[in-house]
């Protein structure tokens, strides 16, 4: 199957980056999302990334304004209608993904993959309230979108060969490298990412060392590019905590029981860099 149109549901920082990426490798991209503002706010974010871009030498401002040309703006669900591919990357929150897939279950061409970007959701239970449970599987992005080289490709227990080969083109097709995994609680990404997150929130916790030195360490000797600190602050402080209780629940297994630190900070509303503070203050 060929993908021409592809929907993006959740025009926030990874659904702006999601079609950022399906623009500039040439499909026509519809953003959506719930209002306006949302949506205007995701295309001006784009707009601004491009613009870098055009600054830094690396695109042609021909080619800027033809990227923008293939990016629609959409509040409309009928929209899903025209898309062969969606992308739903909507907040992580199991009623909510669920009431938008039988939303875009209605409304997609038969022939349409839906998919989602949920870092933490089962695919399987997704899937299940459609009724193309085999035509939907998880397509898991990486911040910043259009750096990061991975797509965790997440197979529901009922997604077909044929999904999963056309979502690994189309991945192919933006530059990125897809690599396949099972359904089980954070797949494979944030089942090892989160609990060494966990870990380094635990060295802070137990006086072992202070913030700053559990970063220089994984830097300096792990050659991480972000120590696990400064990336978890990256990500929100919520959504990796967020994470640790989907692997605590999901596995029943108390080694992957939040710290009691993480779970403070989010009660502070420290949530890292969108809040201005995490285990960094960014106030400045
Ligand atoms: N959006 C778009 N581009 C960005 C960006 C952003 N938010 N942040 C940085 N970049 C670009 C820069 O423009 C720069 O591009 P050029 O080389 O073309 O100039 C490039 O990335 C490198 O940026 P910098 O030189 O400013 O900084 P850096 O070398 O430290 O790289 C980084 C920044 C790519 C974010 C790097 O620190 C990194 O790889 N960090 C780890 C990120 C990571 O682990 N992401 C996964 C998070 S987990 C997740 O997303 C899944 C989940 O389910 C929770």
């Amino acid at each position: 199957m060929k993908i021409n149109n592809v929907m993006v549901v959740g025009a926030g920082q990874m659904g702006a980056g999601i079609a950022q990426v399906h623009a500039q490798a040439g499909y026509e991209v519809f953003l959506h999302d719930i209002d306006k503002e949302r949506v205007e706010k995701g295309r001006a974010s784009i707009e601004k990334q491009l613009s870098r871009q055009v600054e830094k030498g690396r695109m042609e401002k021909a080619e800027k304004e033809a990227v923008l040309g293939r990016l629609h703006s959409s509040v409309d669900m009928e929209n899903a209608g025209r898309a062969d591919l969606v992308i739903e990357a909507a907040v992580e929150q199991m009623n909510i993904k669920t009431e938008l897939f039988r939303d875009l279950d209605r409304h997609a061409p038969p022939h349409a993959i839906l998919a989602t970007n949920t870092s933490s959701l089962p695919i399987t239970e997704i899937a299940n309230v459609t009724k193309r449970p085999d035509q939907v599987i998880g397509m898991h992005f990486m911040n910043p979108v259009p750096v990061m080289k991975l797509v965790e490709v997440i197979r529901g227990l009922q997604s077909s060969d044929e999904t999963y080969e056309v979502v690994k083109t189309t991945a192919e097709a933006l530059g990125k490298m897809p690599v396949e995994v099972n359904d089980f609680p954070g797949f494979v990404s944030n089942r090892v990412l989160m609990p060494m997150i966990n870990e380094a929130v635990f060295t802070v916790y137990e006086g072992v060392a202070e913030p700053e030195a559990v970063d220089e360490v994984m830097k300096l000797g792990m050659n991480h590019p972000m120590g696990p600190l400064t990336l978890a602050d990256f990500i929100g402080l919520d959504t990796c905590l967020y994470i640790m209780e989907v692997l605590h629940e999901g596995f029943g297994d108390d080694k992957y029981r939040p710290c009691p630190l993480l779970r403070k900070y989010v009660k502070a509303g420290w949530l890292g860099k969108k809040t201005g503070r995490g285990f960094y203050s960014y106030e400045a």
